[in-house]
């Protein structure tokens, strides 16, 4: 921080007046913008809240509290049992603020930065609104909730010059450096294709969370919760198993395909694919959920600077009630990296240059004068040293034992912060990137089409004329002017 005090002040000078005139009179009416606002508290401590404090909220609000010189200080949810507990959790020693209503804690001055971690559908609404606040933005993955909401927060990021980390933290892990170095190095000659299932055969797995017993009107803040999501009665299902719904979530493409395509994009430092295909079908979870719970894209990567072309195949089953050997593989045409957990194993092989003959092949079915030309011509092109092919190698790699992915993740945007700097190992421009193949994925599994995306300029060839993103996108506008 120390680096950007002198910055600091002068632009807090500006800042502040505009703050003290147009968001602290109108205290949820925030300015256009306060950009380059370096807020630093006095002990040089950034200053965090985190804006969703469920499942996620805890887990992301311990990570980033494993870093040094950060504090928590405020917390918004709108289930009050989840603002009492944290209270317990994180504001022992301290008074923790807590609230229902994200903007008091955008309008703090103390507050550097903020964790969105709320359902899907907040994610663009919040973002906006904090950039705009002059707060530092981790938000969690997707960062958006549909392909025509990417830009605006890319924009609000652009314009705020603020530093924006999105979590799919595993790209901060030692095993996906590695698989980045090893890819990098060439290691497993050009990519061509890359596959990985996520199945599961659990209730919790496939998101039926526990219901607190005093779910209630009372207990939650629904009308905030629905947010830009059609109007409808209080429905506790809806609050605490919002995955299960389109309106709120972004199904297992959003929730577990976001995770190995950024992982994919980190590794190969592809822009995207051109072409997204989803088939599936909700088998099992008939409870009232309306999205699949059985769905496998196919997704094009077309050949750049960086790589060759591959295709991507990703497939949850949450009613695999077979055998689940989950696996994540990237396969080159000299090798391949597999990943189990943490660790991952490289696997070359490099075919020798004789193609060989003989076996399951056509040569026994030549005449016999036929087979000694075909021999001779054979031995002239391939010599013996050609026909040898190098020994498989299996190299393993494992990660430290104290690798904290999460942590790190929250360590990198933190680093940027105190830097001043936008340089995140995961902007908005590379989350969108990350985010948009899956939310096609949706837009393919939902109107039954193939959808053509452009990744270089991160627009859609054949958007939507009849989606539900479409409307949504017409809602959010109007809604996100009447919340701020
Ligand atoms: N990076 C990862 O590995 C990972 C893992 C799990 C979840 N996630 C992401 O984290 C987010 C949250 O998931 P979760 O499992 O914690 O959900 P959750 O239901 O457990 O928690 C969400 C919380 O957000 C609160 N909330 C909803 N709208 C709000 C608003 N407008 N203002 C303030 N609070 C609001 C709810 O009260 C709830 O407590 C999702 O985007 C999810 O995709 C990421």
């Amino acid at each position: 921080m120390q680096a950007n005090r002198r910055t600091f002040i002068k632009s807090l000078s500006a800042a502040s007046a505009l703050v003290a005139t147009e968001g602290l009179a109108k205290p949820f009416g925030f300015p256009a913008y306060i950009p380059n606002l370096m807020k630093v508290s006095p002990n040089d401590k950034i200053r965090f809240a985190t804006i969703g404090m469920g499942i996620q909220g805890n887990y992301d609000t311990m990570a980033a509290l494993r870093n040094p010189d950060v504090e928590l200080v405020a917390v918004a949810d709108l289930y009050t049992g989840r603002l009492e507990h944290a209270k317990t959790a994180f504001g022992k020693d301290k008074d923790l603020f807590t609230t229902r209503d994200y903007r008091e804690i955008l309008a703090r001055p103390d507050i550097d930065a903020v964790l969105v971690v709320t359902p899907d559908h907040w994610h663009d609404h919040i973002t906006i609104a904090a950039l705009k606040a002059g707060k530092h933005v981790y938000c969690e993955k997707p960062m958006v909730q549909h392909l025509n909401e990417g830009k605006a927060v890319i924009d609000a990021w652009k314009k705020s010059g603020k530093t924006m980390q999105v979590g799919s933290q595993r790209i901060s892990s030692a095993a996906f450096q590695e698989a980045k170095r090893l890819v990098e190095a060439g290691d497993i000659g050009a990519i061509n294709y890359i596959e990985s299932n996520n199945d599961r055969f659990n209730a919790i797995g496939a998101w039926n969370y526990s219901v607190p017993p005093d779910a209630s009107p009372q207990t939650v803040d629904w009308d905030r919760f629905l947010g830009d999501a059609p109007k409808r009665p209080f429905d506790a299902n809806r609050f605490f198993r919002w995955r299960n719904y389109r309106d709120y979530g972004t199904g297992v493409a959003g929730d577990l395909f976001i995770h190995l395509i950024t992982g994919v994009h980190f590794v190969t430092n592809t822009l995207g694919p051109t072409r997204i295909f989803s088939s599936g079908n909700l088998a099992y979870w008939k409870e009232g959920r309306d999205v699949p719970d059985v769905m496998t894209s196919l997704m094009d990567y077309p050949k750049t600077d960086k790589h060759e072309a591959f295709q991507m195949v990703l497939r949850v089953n949450f009613a695999n009630a077979g055998k689940i050997s989950n696996v994540t593989r990237i396969i080159g045409n000299e090798g391949q990296i597999e990943f189990s957990e943490d660790n991952l194993i490289m696997t070359k092989k490099k075919l020798p240059l004789a193609p060989g003959y003989g076996n399951y092949d056509s040569f026994f079915t030549f005449t016999e004068p036929v087979q000694q030309e075909f021999v001779k011509q054979y031995d002239a092109k391939y010599p013996p040293e050609t026909r040898k092919a190098e020994p498989v190698k299996e190299v393993k790699f494992e990660a430290p034992k104290d690798d904290d992915a999460h942590a790190k993740h929250f360590g990198n945007f933190f680093e940027n912060v105190r830097k001043g700097s936008q340089g995140t190992v995961e902007d908005p421009v590379f989350g969108f990137r990350a985010a948009a193949p899956v939310l096609a994925s949706n837009e393919s599994y939902f109107e039954q089409k193939v959808v053509y995306w452009d990744p270089v300029t991160m627009t859609q060839k054949n958007p939507s004329t009849s989606s539900a993103s479409k409307k949504k996108a017409s809602v959010a506008s109007t809604k996100t002017v009447a919340k701020q």
